[in-house]
C-alpha cells in the first residue's frame, strides 16, 4: 500500500530528477552542441510526410547486410565520423568537389558502403522525393545494419536531421579522435562534442564489431621502446594477445593492407565482449587501452561487461551522438543524392 507520505516522497524525488535533468540540459546547451540544437529531432519525424521511409530503409539495409555482414561495422563507424565532423549532417557522404572531402581524409581507412547508402536514399526518394535527408538515412542504416542479426531494432533513432553542404578533409583530421590517444585527450575530444565520459566509454563498445588495420596499432607490437626485439611490446597489452597480433601483422609499422578483427571470435556480433576483452587487456588500440587508465572509466568497463547493461547504455549514448550539431527546421537542405549537394 502506498501512503500519502510515500507519495509525497515520490513526488519530491521526481522533482529532484526533473531539476537534475534541467541542469543537464543547460550544461549541454552551454557547451554549444547536442541538446540545444537537437530540438527539431524526434522519433518518427517522417510519420506523416513519408510514412514508409523507415520500413524502406530497413528493407534495403537488411537485404545488403544479409549478403555482407561487415557492412554493420562500416555504417556504425560512418555514423560516428559523420556526427563528429560538422555534426550529423551527412557531410561524410559528400564526394570531393572544389576541395578534398572528409571521406578522402586519412582517418577514412575503412570507411565503406557508400553505394548502399546511396541505394537506400534512391529507394526512399522514389517513395517521397525530397523529403528524407541523407543524414537520417545514415542514422537509420547504422541502427538497422547492426540490428539485422537480432531481427528487431536495437535502439531508437530520432529523425528530422537535414543535410549540410560542406565537407572538408581538414575538418575530419581535426575532429576524428586518433587511435594513439591517451584518456585525457579522448575525454577532451568527446566533451568538445557535448558528450560525457560515460558516452566515451559506452560508445567505444562499438569496437565489438569490425576490423582494424595493422598500421594503426603496430607501434604497440614492434619496437615499442626502441629495443626492437619480439618482447618490445606495449606493457599495457596482454602478452598472449600481443603475440597473437604480432602473428597477424607484418613486422613493420606501415602494414596498411592487413586487417584484424577487433573482437576475435565474435567480430560480427554486437555484444559486450569488447568490455570483457578490454578488461583482459585485449583492446586493439591505445585509445581502447586508455579507458583502463582512468578510475571512473575503468569502473564503467567493469559494469558494461554485462550485455544488458551495455545495450541499455548504448541506446542512450548513441542517441546523444546522433544529436551532435544537427541541422533542423529550415537549415541545410534535403539532398537529392547523398554524394553531392543540390545544384
Ligand atoms: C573513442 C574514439 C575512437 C577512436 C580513436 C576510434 C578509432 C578507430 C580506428 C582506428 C578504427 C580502425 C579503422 C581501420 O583500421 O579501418 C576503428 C574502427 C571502428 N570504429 Fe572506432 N574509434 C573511436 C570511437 C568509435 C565510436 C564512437 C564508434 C561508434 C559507436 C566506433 C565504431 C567503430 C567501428 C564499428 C569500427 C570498425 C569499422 C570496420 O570494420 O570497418 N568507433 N575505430
Ligand atoms: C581515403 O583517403 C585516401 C587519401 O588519404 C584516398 O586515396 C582514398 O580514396 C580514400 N578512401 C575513400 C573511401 O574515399
Ligand atoms: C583532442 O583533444 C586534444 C586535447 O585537447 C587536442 O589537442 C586535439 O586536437 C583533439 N583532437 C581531436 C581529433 O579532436
Ligand atoms: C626502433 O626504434 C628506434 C627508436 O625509435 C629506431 O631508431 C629504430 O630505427 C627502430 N627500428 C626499426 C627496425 O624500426
Ligand atoms: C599504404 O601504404 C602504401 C606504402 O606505404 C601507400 O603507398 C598507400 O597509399 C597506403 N594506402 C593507404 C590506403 O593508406
Amino acid at each position: 500500500m502506498v501512503t500519502k507520505k510515500q507519495e509525497g516522497n515520490k513526488l519530491a524525488l521526481l522533482r529532484l530528477v526533473a531539476a537534475a535533468a534541467a541542469v543537464v540540459v543547460v550544461f549541454a546547451g552551454s557547451s554549444g552542441t547536442a541538446a540545444a540544437q537537437a530540438a527539431g529531432l524526434k522519433k518518427g519525424f517522417y510519420k506523416k510526410s513519408c510514412p514508409k521511409a523507415e520500413d524502406i530503409a530497413r528493407r534495403v539495409v537488411w537485404n545488403r547486410v544479409a549478403g555482407n555482414p561487415e557492412l554493420a561495422a562500416k555504417f556504425l563507424r560512418m555514423f560516428f565520423h559523420d556526427c563528429f565532423v560538422r555534426g550529423c549532417d551527412a557531410s561524410v557522404l559528400l564526394d570531393s568537389a572544389s576541395g578534398t572531402a572528409e571521406k578522402n581524409a586519412a582517418p577514412n581507412l575503412s570507411l565503406g558502403g557508400f553505394e548502399v547508402i546511396e541505394e537506400v536514399k534512391a529507394a526512399v526518394e522514389r517513395e517521397c522525393p525530397g523529403v528524407v535527408s541523407c543524414a537520417d538515412v545514415l542514422a537509420l542504416a547504422a541502427r538497422d545494419s547492426v540490428s539485422y542479426q537480432y531481427g528487431a531494432a536495437l535502439w531508437e533513432v530520432e529523425t528530422g536531421r537535414r543535410d549540410g553542404t560542406v565537407s572538408s578533409d581538414q575538418e575530419a583530421l581535426a575532429d576524428i579522435p586518433a587511435p594513439s590517444s591517451a584518456f585525457p585527450v579522448l575525454l577532451a575530444n568527446f566533451s568538445a562534442k557535448g558528450l560525457a565520459l560515460q558516452d566515451l566509454v559506452v560508445l567505444s563498445g562499438g569496437h565489438t564489431i569490425g576490423i582494424g588495420h595493422c598500421n594503426l596499432f603496430s607501434s604497440r607490437l614492434f619496437n615499442f621502446t626502441g629495443k626492437n626485439n619480439p618482447s618490445d611490446v606495449d606493457p599495457s597489452l596482454n602478452p598472449s594477445y600481443a603475440r597473437f597480433l604480432q602473428g597477424q601483422c607484418r613486422r613493420n609499422r606501415n602494414d596498411n593492407s592487413t586487417v584484424v578483427a577487433m573482437d576475435p571470435g565474435s567480430s560480427l556480433s554486437f555484444d559486450s565482449h569488447y568490455f570483457v576483452n578490454l578488461r583482459a587487456r585485449q583492446g586493439m588500440f591505445t585509445s581502447d587501452a586508455a579507458l583502463l587508465t582512468d578510475g571512473r572509466a575503468a569502473a564503467l568497463v567493469d559494469k558494461l561487461q554485462d550485455p544488458d547493461v551495455f545495450l541499455d547504455h548504448f541506446k542512450n549514448s548513441i542517441k546523444r551522438m546522433g544529436q551532435i550539431g544537427v541541422l533542423t527546421g529550415g537549415s541545410g537542405q534535403i539532398r537529392k543524392r547523398c554524394s553531392a549537394v543540390n545544384s
